[in-house]
């Protein structure tokens, strides 16, 4: 049986793409934009949308790893269903279990990804990682053209993940028995300021970086010209609610794939050619 990997572009389904090869399966990818994959050639890559599966990318198909879509993920589940499809393995956020604004966005997208999933009566398993250490790819321009961060709240703390180990724990559950029904949070080894983040990034590149407090109307006209504009007050709030405040690790990573957690200074160091 096959196992499908929607978004093929994000950074999580390109490590599970690859973290399946490397275990002997043969999965099958689905994304907008095939070309932009960048997967290895024998890698099968469908275009598709989740609103509009197309038909034969869920042939033959037992377990789907899911994004939370910003389209809804109901007719997806809907098609993966009538296809005999019987485990679903979604990409959810550890936001879902923290009391916040119900209109927060990142609450409500994943809230309801996996109201849908629920309400599919499919076999489930949820991650539900902190942040991601690929938010500071965000940085990535500034620390290349100037060797500087601009962002505001540098106190700010975050959990930060490796996508690999996301991925990791993606495989453990789409590949082994007993992970259906299971709401796994996942997180770094570590939370570290914003500020610290940037000190490591200059570490694994060789050269310091600055870090440049910004106001929220500049971090916000920097979210707009991000294509990110919508979820900049939403972040400001986050990054304000974590400011000098650490947030507890948990050891999932480990628990699931018999390795620690990476650290934020082993991500740089793997992305260092992103910030040169
Ligand atoms: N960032 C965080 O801190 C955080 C924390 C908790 C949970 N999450 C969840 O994780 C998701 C992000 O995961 P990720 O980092 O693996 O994904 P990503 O790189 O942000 O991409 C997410 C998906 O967006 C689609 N996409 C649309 N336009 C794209 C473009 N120009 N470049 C790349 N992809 C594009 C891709 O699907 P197609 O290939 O089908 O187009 C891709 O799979 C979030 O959306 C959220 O649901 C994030």
């Amino acid at each position: 049986m096959t196992i499908l990997v929607t978004g093929g572009r994000g950074n999580v389904a390109r490590s599970v793409v690859e973290q399946l090869l490397s275990a002997g399966e043969k999965p099958r990818v689905i994304s907008r934009d095939p070309a932009a994959t960048r997967l290895p050639e024998e890698v099968e890559v469908v275009r598709g949308d989740l609103a509009e599966p197309p038909e034969p990318v869920l042939d033959g198909v037992s377990a789907v790893f899911l994004y939370a879509d910003r389209g809804g993920v109901g007719g997806f589940l809907d098609a993966a269903r009538s296809a005999g499809v019987e485990h679903v393995v979604l990409l959810s956020a550890s936001v879902v279990t923290t009391p916040g604004d119900p209109d927060d966005p990142l609450i409500g997208l994943h809230a309801s990804a996996e109201r849908a999933v629920l309400d599919s009566g499919l076999a489930w398993t949820f991650l539900r990682p902190g942040g991601f250490a690929t938010n500071t790819l965000a940085w990535a321009g500034s620390i290349r053209a100037r060797g500087v961060v601009a962002a505001p709240y540098p106190d700010s703390h975050a959990d930060l993940i490796h996508e690999a180990d996301i991925a990791a724990a993606a495989v453990r559950a789409l590949t082994e028995p007993g992970h259906e029904g299971r709401a796994y949070p996942l997180s770094g080894p570590q939370s570290i300021t914003q500020r610290e983040q940037a000190e490591a990034i200059g570490e694994a590149i060789g050269r310091p970086v600055e870090f440049v407090p910004q106001s929220p109307d500049e971090y916000r006209a920097t979210m707009a010209e991000l294509g990110m504009g919508h979820l900049a007050d939403t972040l400001l709030q986050h990054l304000a609610g974590q400011d000098g405040r650490p947030l507890p690790v948990v050891n999932t990573v480990e628990v699931l794939t018999g390795r620690p957690a990476r650290s934020f200074a082993q991500w740089a160091a793997d992305h260092a050619s992103d910030f040169r």
